[in-house]
């Protein structure tokens, strides 16, 4: 299939775009670069011997999105684009509504005037908001704790409805626990830009010596070793998942079905702490800091409907995850040159 990859040049985006070419199909990136680096490209076209169309456009402006589709004749879409910073999005929440939703509403739009309407979404295990049942199943309610939030369960809820009017749309929607690690062959990877938000870049930022140290939000929570505990999904996996789903999406009659995209276990901040100095032979110095507002104590999927229905399932390990995270980021200290 000829694939429309929104988001395409982001970590995740990226590392879909290869396995998608390696499984035989075609990829066309469209990106704003509003979060990537233009020098991914080429570093993709180097991994996959071979030129991959790339168009810089904004999303939400409809015009734009309709002439990409007029340009880039394709089967199907896999929608990476959006603004995914939790904090950010509390202190601009207009920003992300504004965002998110247009961005999504307007390739949906070129989507059906171009008679396209197969769609992968990038969703989030973030839609099961703080419930206190750890193990997340597909069937739970979903909600929300901060407007990223909030735009991942609207969308969700508007491709339901858009599903449920045209039985020519066939959705899946794509729930994912946390990405970790990299390509390894350590030419692409996590790179955030400024402060990182989330644990394994920070980590990884720590041991190459770009910060000094870790500050653990809690210790206190009750698990395990008293700190948060995710589901660590390395993303070489993740992105397998999309070309699965893709592939389902060509043998179902369903319009509208969702699939948690994680490991089943658990892993604690310190025991990825542990993992990551085994992986780089560096200490990880951290000191122990407050809880982080909005927190959960512990979550991780249930990846039995994908195991069974998308014929996927995690084939990498915690070690796999921070080795290959520290290939990248020892490869590349300081990210992705402009
Ligand atoms: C993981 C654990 C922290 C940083 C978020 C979004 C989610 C998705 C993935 C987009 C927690 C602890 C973290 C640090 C720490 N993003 N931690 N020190 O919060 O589970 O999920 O990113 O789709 O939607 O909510 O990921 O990596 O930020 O935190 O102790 O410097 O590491 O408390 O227990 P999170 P995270």
């Amino acid at each position: 299939m000829r694939v429309l990859v929104t988001g395409g040049a982001g970590y995740i985006g990226s590392h879909t775009v290869l396995q998608l070419l390696a499984a035989g199909h075609e990829a066309v990136i469209a990106d704003d670069f509003s979060n990537a680096k233009p020098s991914v490209v080429g570093r993709l076209e180097e991994l996959a011997g071979q030129a991959i169309p790339t168009h810089r456009v904004d999303l939400t402006d409809r015009a734009a999105t309709a002439a990409l589709f007029d340009a880039e004749p394709v089967d199907s879409v896999i929608h990476f684009a959006g603004f995914k910073a939790v904090g950010e999005s509390v202190a601009q929440p207009l920003s992300y509504y504004e965002n998110n939703l247009d961005s999504t509403y307007s390739v949906l739009r070129a989507m059906g005037s171009h008679g396209v309407h197969r769609f992968v979404f990038s969703s989030s295990a973030t839609v099961y908001g703080d419930n206190p049942i750890r193990e997340r199943t597909e069937d739970m309610p979903t909600t929300a704790t901060n407007p990223y939030g909030w735009t991942k369960v609207m969308i969700e809820q508007t491709l339901r409805d858009l599903a449920a009017s045209d039985p020519s749309w066939r959705i899946a929607v794509l729930r994912y626990f946390n990405p970790v690690g990299a390509h390894p062959s350590g030419r692409i990877g996590e790179d955030p830009s400024g402060f990182p938000n989330n644990l394994m870049p920070f980590v990884a930022q720590v041991a190459v010596g770009r910060r000094e140290r870790l500050s653990v939000f809690g210790d206190d929570y009750d698990t395990p070793d008293g700190t948060g505990v995710r589901d660590y999904i390395h993303v070489e996996d993740l992105a397998a998942g999309h070309v699965a789903a893709l592939d389902r999406l060509a043998q179902i009659d369903d319009g509208w079905s969702a699939w948690n995209l994680g490991s089943g276990q658990g892993v604690s901040v310190l025991e990825l702490v542990d993992a990551f100095a085994r992986a780089s032979g560096r200490e990880i110095p951290y000191e122990v800091a407050p809880r982080r507002p909005g927190d959960a104590p512990a979550y991780w999927a249930d990846p039995r409907k994908a195991n069974a229905e998308l014929n996927w399932r995690t084939t990498k390990t915690l070690d796999d995850m921070c080795a290959d995270s520290w290939r990248w980021q020892s490869a590349n200290p300081q990210g992705y040159p402009d």
